[in-house]
């Protein structure tokens, strides 16, 4: 098999992937690319809009109509149709909506087409659900990255209050954690699941350095052996 230049990272929402992506790109010096930033932006867009999202007519509608763009000339990561949603897109109602939308099979279709698009014949850590598994199955350089649902649940907590929520149940929080991964990994269109060529990271009692140094490690063996530029 052909590998491509992309370092795929997939795992559960609060295992920590989305800094380990973010530092292991910085650190190796590529692009990073948040795909749960998309389905987020798509959620939030589509619930202003009041989209039924049970309509595939509306629902194809609003893909056709709206312009995405990621990592945009002025600095926003994220756009819809010429409006910052960078921000927006964190808010915690936005995750439920977002683990919603993605179960839809032609939203998926329509973000698989853009992330690889983006990635296009360029060096980078794509993170997500479904990279290493269906986005980029041929990626040389893969990770599962996971925590317990304790450690996710307070993650996102802290995450929360210094967002400025102050009204945070920790038992409801473990609980939307476990039902989102119910969630993410029983659906029929490419679920959460671990690639067979995946490494499994457990950061559960890891310190976030030690993360990166042995991602960073793994990926420049990885590229040596496959011949990538990084
Ligand atoms: O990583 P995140 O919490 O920002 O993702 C938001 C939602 O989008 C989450 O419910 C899972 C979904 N998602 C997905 O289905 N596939 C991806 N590649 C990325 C995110």
């Amino acid at each position: 098999m052909s590998h491509c230049s992309v370092i795929a990272i997939d795992g559960p929402s609060g295992s920590g992937k989305s800094t380990v992506a973010k530092r292991l790109a910085s650190e190796l010096g590529i692009l990073y690319i948040d795909t749960g930033a998309m389905f987020r932006a798509l959620a939030y867009s589509a619930n202003e809009r009041d989209i039924d999202l049970d309509s595939d007519y509306e629902v194809s509608k609003f893909l056709e109509q709206i312009n995405l763009e990621y990592q945009t000339s002025d600095g926003a990561l994220i756009k819809i149709d010429g409006e910052d949603l960078s921000e927006k897109i964190r808010a915690h109602h936005v995750s439920k909506l977002a683990s919603i939308i993605s179960q839809i099979p032609a939203v998926r279709e329509y973000l698989l087409k853009f992330q690889r698009s983006l990635a296009e014949s360029k060096t980078c850590v794509m993170e997500g659900r479904d990279i290493g598994t269906v986005v980029f199955p041929e990626a040389f350089s893969k990770f599962f990255i996971t925590a317990s649902i304790e450690i996710r649940a307070k993650r996102r907590y802290d995450q929360l209050v210094e967002n400025g929520q102050s009204d945070v149940d920790m038992d409801q929080l473990i609980k939307d954690v476990a039902k989102r991964d119910q969630k993410d990994m029983g659906r029929e269109v490419a679920p959460l699941k671990k690639a067979d060529d995946a490494e499994l990271v457990d950061t559960s009692q890891m310190a976030l350095d030690n993360v990166i140094s042995h991602l960073a490690d793994s990926v420049k063996k990885k590229a040596l052996q496959f011949g990538i530029d990084l």
